[in-house]
């Protein structure tokens, strides 16, 4: 049966400060959505807070997986839940090698009963595993005797990304893509190895202002925040005119949240 991830009438506050203030979202298995929006309006508040980040603080509302409330689980066990944020390990581990990280992670959500140390996924059948994901991506092997994101490119940080994603195989992957310092060889990575993964079993959040991702994987839904809120819902002839036009319209259209985006801006300064 396919699986939803609902948030509903979700509100966050970071310190003192609210960031979301309602927020309501459905992304079902085999569904993509974009979420866009300007600088700063939370989107990646949103991607901590389903992440379970200790700063991001939920003081009302609800995320669920499945009708499984999130609110009381670690990062852990939603991975186990399937879901599967992009940033998540952005770490640098040295001395782990990604196939070691890659076997760990894989053992956890396939085996929740999982004791440390003990039941990893035996190394043949995941080496197996390993190789045939790398062969579909057009990976080289070497990749994987690499040490996690150590010295890796801004390319190589993503491949490792699409990577993950092969091998977890989780019901949502939630892709916060904000850093607008990645090449076009990156976001080629992203977009096409995006592409070759996304299928009926998987639900995607796109977070991005980068127009080569989302036309490599057209969005069902396309979601436009504003100080803190989704605004507007469209398909996505609206991702298409928010990279032509900016938000300009949108804060036209909705002058009660435009008015607090400049309020924020105020206070923060
Ligand atoms: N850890 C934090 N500490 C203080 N303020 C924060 C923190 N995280 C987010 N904020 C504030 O919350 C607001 C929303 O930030 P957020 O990073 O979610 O925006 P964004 O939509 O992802 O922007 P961008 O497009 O630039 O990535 C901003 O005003 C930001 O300063
Ligand atoms: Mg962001």
């Amino acid at each position: 049966m396919n699986s939803v991830l609902k948030i509903e009438d979700l509100h966050v506050k970071v310190g003192e400060t609210p960031i979301l203030t309602g927020v309501n979202l459905e992304v079902k298995q085999g569904e993509i959505h974009a979420l866009m929006g300007p600088n700063g309006s939370g989107k990646s508040t949103l991607a901590y807070a389903l992440m379970g980040h200790p700063k991001y603080e939920i003081t009302h509302g609800k995320i669920e997986i499945g009708g499984v409330d999130l609110a009381e689980l670690d990062a852990c066990e939603r991975a186990r839940l399937g879901l599967f944020l992009a940033f998540q390990y952005p770490v640098t581990i040295p001395g782990v090698k990604v196939a070691d990280f890659l076997r760990l992670a894989i053992s956890n959500i396939r085996n929740p009963e999982r004791k440390e140390g003990e039941n990893l996924m035996p190394m043949r059948e995941f080496r197996t595993e390993l190789r045939q994901t790398m062969d579909q991506l057009n990976m080289d092997s070497e990749f994987a005797r690499r040490y996690l994101n150590d010295g890796f490119s801004g390319g190589e940080k993503k491949r490792m990304e699409i990577l993950q994603l092969a091998m977890l195989k989780p019901k949502f992957a939630i892709l916060d893509e904000t850093d607008s310092g990645l090449d076009s060889d990156a976001v080629r990575v992203v977009s096409e190895g995006l592409a070759k993964l996304s299928g009926p079993e998987m639900g995607v959040l796109i977070i991005t202002h980068h127009e080569r991702l989302l036309e490599y994987n057209e969005p069902q839904f396309t979601h436009v925040m504003l100080a803190g809120k989704i605004v507007e819902t469209g398909d996505a002839s609206l991702a298409r005119e928010l990279h032509e036009n900016g938000y300009t319209e949108v804060r036209k259209r909705h002058p009660e949240e435009a008015a607090l985006e400049t309020e924020q801006e105020t206070v923060a300064k």
